[in-house]
């Protein structure tokens, strides 16, 4: 009896306290805080270094060896010569822009044999951070409680010129962001070094990076080797410099000692990257305007881009090679959303949130001065997002339907052409820009197929014009209207005989003809009209609306931030990802996807094999890469149960951008680079899961068996400090 009361009271204790404390596995932290928020609970996980190993200002630290890699992925040193290791998906434009037919990089892969041989990069760049620090204070010192909106910003901004003009008065190679957390409720400044010197150094064929395509993204199990290397290039000074032959490899402050060892269940693990952005604070009407409207509306139209894509790529090889990066970027958010809303209805996520907001709603009310600041905020959120439903599915059908049409993006490049021949411009500017969009159209045509566009523009437009109200469509639908009856496959059919824009022969005739009249024609372009009247629609009455009300949402957001915080002042709360370094810690560990599929935890070569599809371009596997399964050719790189792993997951928190991330042990070792997450765990970036939400990375073992011991470039596996013990 005294254990069931007991257990009872556990039971009790559990439910109701737990649901407040965040979970040990959620979040994404700001480094300069761990000591505060998070050092005691990572050591309780079997974590060896202090918070300061982790990031300091007075010391080297691990934050020392991480990069914001281009515009949106993470990157880690592993050396003293300044190599750089990231996903091979975020070097993949890099990769492709070094490919030719002669040297297909893509599909073959590339590896320099010596420094000479590395590939420079124009307009790649890596950013690594100097500093944090709060300022807070001072962004917000001369703001008052009942500023309006636009006082308050213009205030904030001006705060934050002052602030970034201070420091990158003081060296010309320092670059500073202040950045909002917790939706405007604190400040912090970032001081950054850039550096423009990055050449590639080595991608495995797209069959390792990129093996098993869209049909193995954000899954698991997965097998994907996703990694490409680079390297950092300085001056004399070590100081970042444009490109020159002359330059030296950098040396970085630190570089992250690589693993031999493996690793165990429950294992701690550390993601150490740079997040994009989740939204785990939003109301539920937020949600439901996601998971109701905007992704439903995604996920059906690229859904139906994809399908056509796909069957013409399953029957043409040239196809398959011109539309496999289009094909990937669609893909992506596509597989996502449909996870995400899955997760988030599995969760039960907008009932739970209405049933705390109900809570919150009696405790606001429960004290005249709460009622005063709290009281009528959840009631405001309605309101707007009430507003906002109908103006984000035009908006949605813009980007997805209209935008989502070749032709009409295309169409719309040409405004800048118009513009132009409205301003009389000089003759040296008319063909410096008809030079620009000759090259442009050389790129745009390399990669089209104007029958797949056709038929992808007719299911588009078809869903637009029958979906969105006729008070709310874009006037020129009016043509279709009147003029074809409403008939879309009519409509299409003239649009494509009668624009100039379908070739690369008519374009660039267009442009040699035209010149002396100064592209007014364009203006007559069937697919130029259709993209305007819709950019019209957008700019004139959509998108001043939505900004309106996107600023009353975020105003309401940073008042509903505070007020979480101070009704659960037990709860540890991390702020949103923003795109700025985090920390996310963790457990390795197995899953259960679905009733009775329990999923281990990595994944070996044999699983490669066993996935191995000649037929199928995802699934073909090298003849090299079979002849060291065949004869378990591993060398050092072997786990202990005599396998060689591919990839692993743990319950780290990550996003997108995450993507390149080093994953380190417990002693801040490298034991993997981050590249996804597992698709039953994709509301993360909404609301997060223990039980189902995992990052999926690559085994550093499995990276460096590909550079050693499938590609031979031993030499670079030789820079690395490889720990065995
Ligand atoms: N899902 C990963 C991410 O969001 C990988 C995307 C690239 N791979 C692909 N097959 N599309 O970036
Ligand atoms: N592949 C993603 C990226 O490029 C990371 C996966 C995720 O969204 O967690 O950042």
């Amino acid at each position: 009896m005294k254990f069931q009361s007991l257990s009872l009271t556990f039971i009790f204790l559990y439910t109701f306290l737990m649901p407040a404390i965040t979970h040990a596995d959620e979040g994404m932290w700001i480094p300069l805080l761990l000591e505060k928020y998070n050092e005691e609970e990572m050591r309780d996980m079997g974590m060896k270094l202090s918070a300061e190993d982790i990031y300091s200002i007075n010391h080297t630290s691990l934050k020392d060896g991480i990069v914001i890699f281009g515009g949106g992925c993470t990157a880690e040193l592993v050396s003293d010569q300044g190599l750089l290791l990231t996903n091979h998906h975020c070097g993949y434009g890099q990769i492709q822009r070094h490919s030719s037919l002669e040297n297909d990089y893509l599909t073959d892969g590339f590896w320099a044999m010596d420094r000479s041989e590395e590939l420079q990069n124009p307009g790649l760049s890596v950013t690594f951070l100097i500093s944090m620090q709060d300022v807070t204070g001072k962004v917000l010192q001369d703001v008052g409680s009942n500023m309006t909106e636009k006082i308050r910003d213009s205030i904030i901004d001006s705060r934050i010129e002052e602030i970034v003009n201070s420091i990158t008065d003081t060296s010309e190679f320092l670059s500073a962001r202040v950045k909002p957390f917790y939706h405007g409720n604190q400040y912090l400044l970032f001081i950054n070094k850039v550096y423009k010197d990055v050449r590639l150094v080595g991608a495995p064929p797209s069959n390792i990076g990129k093996f098993g395509g869209d049909t193995d993204n954000w899954m698991w199990p997965r097998h994907t080797g996703d990694f490409s290397l680079f390297r950092v290039y300085a001056d004399s000074n070590n100081n970042p410099v444009e490109y020159s032959p002359d330059n030296i490899p950098y040396k970085p402050k630190y570089y992250f000692p690589i693993s031999l060892k493996g690793y165990e269940p429950d294992d701690f693990t550390l993601v150490f990257g740079y997040p994009g952005s989740t939204q785990q604070y939003i109301p539920s009407d937020a949600v439901e305007l996601l998971t109701r409207v905007k992704n439903p509306v995604r996920i059906k139209l690229r859904g139906l881009k994809l399908d056509v894509m796909k069957r013409y790529m399953e029957q043409d090889d040239l196809i398959r090679l011109q539309y496999a990066a289009k094909v990937a970027r669609v893909a992506n958010g596509w597989k996502k959303w449909i996870g995400e809303n899955k997760g988030i209805q599995r969760l039960n996520t907008i009932e739970r949130k209405k049933e705390k907001e109900k809570n919150f709603q009696q405790w606001a009310d429960a004290d005249p001065e709460r009622r005063k600041k709290y009281g009528g905020i959840l009631a405001e959120f309605s309101e707007v997002y009430d507003q906002l439903e109908p103006l984000e599915l035009s908006r949605t059908y813009l980007i997805e339907g209209g935008l989502g049409v070749e032709l009409l993006r295309y169409a719309g490049s040409f405004r800048e052409l118009v513009d132009v021949s409205n301003n009389d411009p000089e003759k040296e500017q008319v063909e410096e820009l008809t030079d620009k969009f000759i090259k442009r159209a050389k790129n745009h045509f390399k990669n089209y197929q104007v029958e797949i566009d056709k038929e992808i523009f007719v299911k588009m437009i078809r869903e637009y014009y029958q979906e969105i109200p006729e008070e709310d469509q874009p006037e020129i639908f009016e043509t279709l209207r009147k003029k074809y009856d409403g008939n879309v496959q009519e409509y299409a059919n003239d649009i494509y005989d009668k624009s100039f824009m379908t070739s690369e022969e008519d374009v660039v005739d267009f442009l040699d003809k035209y010149k002396a009249r100064k592209y007014k024609k364009i203006k007559k372009d069937p697919a130029f009209e259709l993209v305007t009247g819709l950019y019209d629609k957008y700019y004139n009455d959509i998108q001043p609306q939505i900004s309106d009300l996107d600023a009353q949402k975020d105003s309401l957001q940073r008042i509903y931030m505070r007020a979480q915080m101070t009704f659960e002042p037990e709860r540890r709360f991390y702020p949103d990802a923003n795109f700025t370094l985090r920390v996310a810690y963790g457990n390795i560990g197995d899953y259960y996807p679905r009733d009775a599929v329990r999923y281990d935890y990595y994944t070996t070569l044999q699983g490669i094999m066993e996935k191995e599809d000649p037929e199928v371009y995802d699934y073909v596997v090298e003849e090299k890469l079979k002849e060291l399964y065949r004869e378990k050719d591993f060398g050092r790189y072997v786990d202990k149960d005599g396998t060689l792993h591919v990839c692993f997951i743990a319950d780290n928190h990550t996003s997108g951008g995450n993507s390149g991330s080093p994953v380190i042990n417990a002693e801040g070792e490298l034991i993997g680079i981050n590249f996804d997450r597992c698709w039953e765990g994709t509301m993360s970036d909404i609301v997060f899961d223990p039980d189902r939400c995992r990052n999926i990375s690559l085994d550093i073992r499995y990276c460096l068996f590909i550079i050693d011991k499938f590609a031979g470039a031993t030499h670079l596996v030789e820079e690395m400090d490889l720990v065995t013990e």
